[in-house]
């Protein structure tokens, strides 16, 4: 069971912390949080997160990975103390500056981490769909479209990725905003006979655990370095069609074998 501690406890860390503690791969040893409030939906250690307490409390509660929902400032806190004990980071934070990131790879070089403004599966898959269909048909239109709650005020981040990864200009997004949508990315690409489009919902917070979830199973399984939830799942996705080219080789060279045993005179 690979032990966890997790950074964060506003909103989307709350729903995190309840998908880890049902998950029996996982076991949630304790939360960090800005306050140190002890009042949670459960039953773990919470801790205040310092610079110079943090080490001692690894030492005590030790976990083999770190998953951050809290804020830009949290991981030059407690860089050095997971560098120092080898422990494994999946940080979820959507907006560091340059200088965090530089950090962040610089970590990258001691430990196993990965960052990711977009922890979703189903964002991620989103995009390496969209990025291969780009390639395929470059002269297709692409256009963009977010839809969140009424509040959001800004352009969605997720949709700018999206412009970025497809190489089209931010006018190419619409936003638009609706009564309580959590949010709902739509890219459309337009052929001259048909139309493609990719769409992604978020229903619940819950999602954003499900991918902390496998970006900490696949970093159990990597060497140390930097990495992205979507260079984890092209390798998986790769993984995956290099099994089916074996079976299907293994299929065919089956069917060779019986076909000839059926032509040998008995
Ligand atoms: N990658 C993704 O797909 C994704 C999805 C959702 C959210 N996020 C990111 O996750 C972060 C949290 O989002 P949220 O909506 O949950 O925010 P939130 O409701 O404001 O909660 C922030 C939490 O982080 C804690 N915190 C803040 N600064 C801290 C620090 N320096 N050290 C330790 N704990 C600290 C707060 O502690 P207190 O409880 O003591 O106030 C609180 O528990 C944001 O950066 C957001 O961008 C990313």
């Amino acid at each position: 069971m690979t032990r966890i501690g997790l950074i964060g406890y506003g909103k989307a860390g709350q729903a995190v912390a309840g998908v880890l503690q049902d998950d029996p791969r996982f076991e949630l040893c304790w939360i960090a949080r800005k306050s140190g409030d002890t009042a949670t939906a459960i039953d773990v250690p919470v801790t205040r997160l310092t610079r110079e307490g943090f080490g001692d409390w690894l030492d005590r509660h030790p976990v083999d990975g770190i998953v951050d929902f809290s804020d830009a400032g949290a991981i030059h806190v407690y860089g050095e103390a997971v560098r120092q004990r080898d422990i494994m980071v999946v940080t979820a934070i959507s907006g560091y500056p340059p200088e965090s990131l530089d950090y962040i790879r610089d970590l990258g070089r001691d430990i196993r981490i990965l960052s990711s403004p977009n922890i979703t599966l189903g964002i991620n898959f989103l995009l390496l769909a969209a990025k291969i269909l780009r390639r395929i048909a470059p002269f297709a239109d692409v256009e963009i479209v977010e839809q969140h709650f009424r509040d959001k005020p800004e352009v969605s981040g997720t949709a700018r990725r999206i412009a970025e990864v497809l190489d089209v200009d931010g006018d190419h997004i619409t936003s638009l905003r609706l009564g309580g949508i959590v949010g709902r990315h739509e890219v459309i690409f337009g052929f001259p006979y048909q139309t493609v489009r990719l769409i992604h919902d978020s229903i619940r917070r819950e999602a954003f655990g499900t991918g902390a979830a496998f970006a900490i199973e696949q970093l159990s399984s990597c060497a140390t370095g930097f990495y992205t939830l979507d260079s984890l799942l092209l390798q998986v996705i790769r993984d995956e069609l290099q099994n089916e080219e074996k079976i299907s080789a293994a299929l065919a060279a089956s069917l060779d074998s019986s076909s000839l045993r059926d032509r040998l005179p008995s």
